[in-house]
């Protein structure tokens, strides 16, 4: 009887994680693939490094996913002033679903490559 009890309530408690972990898990509405072309659309690269490829004016994005999330990006990319009023980053012209896919892009950036 006991060990029942027990299967029973670590059963729940699964439930109870996996139903926590599906809402912390971040919206994927953006498409990454998109996302790339975007940021070599935008000319991100001529400042920002990923891997071996890029400028240096701005930080290095290998692993910016590791830093920075979905919400910090949104508020950021289009008007990295509002975020601190000294920074030297431009504007990305990217809005909507663009916006989307360039974060979800980012998103992707984890490790060096
Ligand atoms: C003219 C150069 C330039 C271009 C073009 C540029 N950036 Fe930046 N970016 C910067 C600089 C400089 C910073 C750091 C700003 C600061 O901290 O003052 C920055 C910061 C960032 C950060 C924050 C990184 C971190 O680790 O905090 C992200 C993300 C980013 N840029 C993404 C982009 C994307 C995406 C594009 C293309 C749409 C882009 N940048 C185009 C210069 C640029």
């Amino acid at each position: 009887m006991n060990r029942i009890r027990t299967v029973l309530s670590l059963t729940a408690l699964l439930a109870i994680v996996f139903a926590g972990a599906a809402v912390a898990a971040p919206p994927q509405s953006g498409d990454p693939a998109k996302g790339e072309k975007l940021y070599a659309a935008q000319k991100c690269s001529m400042c920002h490094r990923i891997g071996e490829t890029g400028g240096k004016m701005g930080p290095e994005l290998t692993s910016v996913a590791t830093k920075r999330d979905a919400a910090w990006l949104r508020a950021y990319l289009p008007d990295p002033k509002a975020v601190d009023p000294k920074n030297k980053m431009p504007a990305a012209k990217v809005t909507g679903g663009d916006l989307n896919d360039l974060i979800a892009y980012l998103l992707t950036l984890k490790t060096g490559k």
